[in-house]
């Protein structure tokens, strides 16, 4: 079941997507080649937490850290641990907030240093299939429609598009309904009412879209080993478009 947010509700989760963008921002002056990715958790749970909000990955699901740190070939959950960032990596560093009873979650894919142009292009692309994505998106769109949008622009380039992942309806819970997935068939689906608050969360492959689990139960990656790139944001459908809250 979809839940609709009120005005008042929407008013209420400004703030953890707020501090979401923030973090994001502060990730991008911190992050550097030589330093593991539990070290940029452990800065990025103390920032969130002095902002007054909580880190909603940690304990997730059992999940040990404050935010998803995905380096290349790894698509998404990835557990920081001692992996040290190198020049030439790209991170995907997907997180999320819990403040005023409501969640926020977004993700952004950095480049460290110079990175392969194929690969810098890859994640140029990504952040274009969000908002691709999103293109035309008011109340009434089929959600389909956005991964229909997200597939086409990630398939012209040849790229591979993410399927067993998806992004998903936010709020009092982190994952609610409706399920946003990157692929799609025009004109199908559940038509999205205004109201209803979204992440949607385009995750594409330099090469196939076939992932495989980690032992640890968390992480994925691409079984041929290309690097994969992540670009998400929280919004709210309005009548006449979309309003993005972490951007
Ligand atoms: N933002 C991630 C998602 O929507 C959060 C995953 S929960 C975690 O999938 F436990 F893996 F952190
Ligand atoms: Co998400």
């Amino acid at each position: 079941m979809i839940h609709v947010k009120s005005e008042r509700e929407i008013e209420l989760m400004r703030e953890p997507c707020r501090v979401v963008k923030d973090t994001l921002a502060f990730v991008g002056t911190k992050i550097q080649a030589g330093m593991t990715t539990k070290e940029l958790d452990v800065l990025i749970e103390r920032f969130i937490r002095s902002e007054g909000a909580y880190p909603s990955c940690l304990g997730y699901g059992g999940f040990p850290a404050s935010a998803c740190i995905s380096v290349n070939d790894m698509v998404v959950h990835g557990i920081p641990d001692d992996r040290v960032i190198r020049e030439g990596d790209i991170v995907s560093v997907d997180l999320c907030a819990y403040k005023n009873g409501y969640h926020g979650d977004a993700c952004r894919t950095f480049c460290i240093g110079k990175v392969a142009p194929e690969v810098e292009k890859l994640v140029k692309v990504t952040e274009e299939c969000f908002f691709k994505g999103i293109e035309g998106l008011k109340a009434g769109t089929p959600v389909y429609d956005i991964g229909y949008r997200v597939q086409k622009h990630a398939e012209s380039f040849g790229y591979g598009v993410i399927r067993s992942y998806t992004g998903h309806g936010i709020g009092k819970e982190m994952h609610e309904d409706p399920n946003v997935p990157n692929y799609g068939k025009l004109g199908t689906g559940t038509r999205l009412r205004a109201g209803t608050v979204i992440c949607v969360e385009p995750m594409i492959a330099l090469g196939g879209w076939q992932v495989k689990l980690l032992p640890d139960g968390w992480g994925a990656v691409t079984v041929d080993g290309k690097p994969a790139a992540h670009y998400e944001n929280t919004l709210v459908v309005r009548e006449d478009g979309v309003e993005i809250l972490t951007l």
